[in-house]
């Protein structure tokens, strides 16, 4: 059985050393177990090139470990000092504007440039020779927050040559590139692959499939950037390897990163994410202001126990205010306990919280620790170590294999950027107002690859997956439960084109994709059944059974349990669909108030309450930002 631990994110380099052996005492007091160190400390490590100190590093695991605390040593290669920018003037990433980026925050790295490579190589490998056995390190991280700040895409020198390379190698030949691009179309064709530049600047929009290619080519940039390291830290040691994704950050392929990791993380700031990155109305986000959407954590909970095939943590879980969303509200008191015990009923191994001190210097003064500036505990500190009381006193409820399995697909969000059709079509939406759905029908999820084994599951969605890969197609003639396929699923190759026979092209059932239309806000196709689609239509010719819109035109096509969706349900229309597509499979559906959610486990029920009041369901009140659990 997995210990479910907690932890906290730790800059000893902001801090006098004297202050070292209390910090490591309280984080203990508190019931921590694991600290996170030195992920953007490059500069005091190697202030200038070859001049090393690691005295102070040593002195810190040292203090660190006596106290009893397990440390996860991240790279500093999110943050290299000026001097490698000075030697590597081009190592910075190149804007859509063609504008090199500046030094004077983080990130400042294009993945493609060997120079900035090697210097990785460089510092990763001293590091772990230095430290890969060392007592007291039990798991590494590796950069921090690959993409964020948007700095997947890099429209650099080095970029571009390596995006010709990797042209070369996937099309082998410059008429096969023409000819799966479709360059006859503008006169866009090419005489050699070493012609061709990165997709940005062009007059009007570029060729979508040559974007489709940049983008697949700058995810594995970021795979091979990862793999470079992990290569390294795998010769000189045998702890978890681990990298701290974020929140709704699709721009590389987290489960190629993740094939060469150990562990999953993210980074969860429930509060910041409602107000920076949520499509919502302005109802629910005063009614969620300082709890965070109930859907948003969760999803990325299921999502990232599939990036870690199972093993997954919290790297960073919100203590307060933040800094960089445009409004920063304070948690509700119990928050903070809740998010915890959210993550640990989805499967979390361990929860750390960012960060332990308040920093009163530079960027992040405004964002809220475990301790404020002037070392007096903040609120988050007596939550933290409520729920490592309750933790140690609560058996381990492990996890359980979901009736539900929504599938999942990164390229498919590349593919709906580089050709939205539509302002509002966004895979991430999409993907995330049925995963709303299914919780609100009161059901655990499975959010699984999409080229994942199916068998397990009873019900079965894929919206939006712009190329359905042949291990799911082979699987559907015999999957014995029901699927729920659609809108705009299978509907192009994977070069981004139309596919003939037509969309979606499902075995099986004759359905065929004649037109699409995308619709603006206000506007919906209502559904004879009740519920409307809104965003998308598509006009569908099919002769199998198929429920209706209200003016009889085939909405979704079906065969025995297989179903296709010709639009996107609004929530109305999902409710009824899931309720159907459940009761079919005998799987029990409750209709949850907004903001209570739930999470079975294999042992116990646990409920959540989002909700800034109690709320009574089914004979038992449920506190206000509170978490309560049930044997099952
Ligand atoms: C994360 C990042 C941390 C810190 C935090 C602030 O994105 O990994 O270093 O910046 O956000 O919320």
């Amino acid at each position: 059985m997995t210990k479910r631990t907690t932890g906290v994110c730790y800059y000893p380099e902001h801090w006098p050393e004297t202050q070292w052996p209390e910090d490591a005492a309280r984080m203990v007091n508190a019931g921590l177990s694991w600290v996170r160190i030195g992920e953007f400390a490059w500069s005091r490590i190697e202030p200038r090139e070859g001049q090393f100190d690691f005295g102070w590093l040593d002195r810190a695991l040292d203090v660190l470990g006596a106290a009893g605390l397990r440390v996860i040593l991240g790279t500093p290669t999110a943050t290299p000092p000026l001097w490698v920018v000075q030697k590597h003037p081009d190592m910075l990433a190149v804007d859509a504007t063609g504008q090199p980026r500046k030094f004077g925050s983080r990130r400042h790295y294009c993945f493609s440039h060997q120079g900035y490579r090697d210097e990785c190589y460089r510092i990763v490998t001293l590091l772990a020779e230095r430290y890969g056995v060392h007592p007291h390190i039990h798991a590494w991280q590796i950069d921090n927050e690959y993409g964020c700040h948007d700095t997947t895409l890099s429209y650099s020198s080095a970029a571009r040559d390596g995006f010709r390379d990797w042209c070369a190698q996937r099309y082998q030949s410059v008429d096969a590139l023409n000819r799966a691009w479709g360059n006859v179309f503008w006169s866009m064709e090419y005489d050699s692959i070493d012609d061709i530049d990165l997709p940005n600047l062009t007059v009007t929009e570029p060729n979508p499939a040559h974007v489709m290619a940049f983008r697949r080519f700058s995810s594995d940039q970021v795979v091979g950037f990862n793999k470079l390291q992990a290569d390294v830290l795998r010769r000189h040691t045998s702890a978890p390897l681990i990298h701290n994704y974020m929140g709704r950050i699709l721009d590389f392929d987290h489960f190629d990163v993740g094939a060469d990791l150990d562990i999953a993380s993210w980074d969860s700031y429930p509060i910041g994410f409602l107000s920076d990155r949520l499509e919502a109305s302005n109802d629910h986000k005063s009614r969620f202001l300082r709890q965070g959407d109930p859907d948003m954590q969760a999803f990325h909970h299921d999502l990232y126990r599939a990036v870690g095939k199972g093993r997954w943590w919290v790297m960073e879980q919100q203590p307060g205010p933040v800094n960089w969303a445009p409004y920063n509200p304070a948690p509700l008191p119990g928050m903070a306990r809740l998010w915890a015990h959210e993550a640990f009923a989805h499967g979390a191994e361990t929860v750390c919280y960012f960060r332990w001190r308040q920093a009163p210097f530079a960027q992040e003064q405004q964002h809220a620790g475990l301790l404020r500036p002037d070392s007096a505990d903040a609120p988050a500190l007596g939550e933290a170590a409520q729920v490592a009381q309750e933790l140690a006193a609560f058996p381990d409820a492990g996890t359980a294999t979901a009736d539900v399995a929504l599938l999942f697909d990164y390229p498919s969000a590349w593919a709906w950027e580089a050709q939205p059709q539509g302002a509002d079509f966004d895979y991430f939406r999409l993907t995330f107002a049925t995963y709303k759905a299914l919780r609100r029908a009161g059901l655990s999820v499975d959010i699984i690859n999409a080229n994942s084994d199916i068998t397990a599951y009873k019900l079965i969605l894929a919206p939006g997956i712009a190329t359905l890969p042949d291990t799911l197609l082979n699987q559907l003639p015999n999957f014995q439960g029901t699927a729920l396929i659609g809108p705009r699923t299978n509907s192009k190759t994977p070069e981004l084109s139309i596919p003939v026979p037509l969309p979606p092209n499902l075995p099986g059932l004759n359905a065929s994709v004649a037109l699409v239309e995308s619709l603006p806000p206000g506007t919906v196709v209502p559904l004879a059944n009740g519920g409307a689609f809104a965003h998308w239509f598509e006009h569908l010719e099919t002769d199998c059974a198929s429920e209706l819109t209200s003016d009889g035109k085939p909405a979704i096509a079906s065969r025995s349990k297989l179903h296709y969706l010709a639009g996107w349900p609004d929530d109305t229309a999902f409710d009824r669909l899931i309720t159907g597509a459940c009761a079919a499979e005998a799987i029990k559906t409750l209709f949850l108030p907004d903001g209570l959610r739930l999470r079975d486990t294999a042992t116990h029920r646990f409920w959540f309450n989002y909700g800034p009041d109690p709320i009574m369901f089914q004979g038992i009140t449920h506190p206000a930002a509170g978490v309560t659990w049930q044997a099952r």
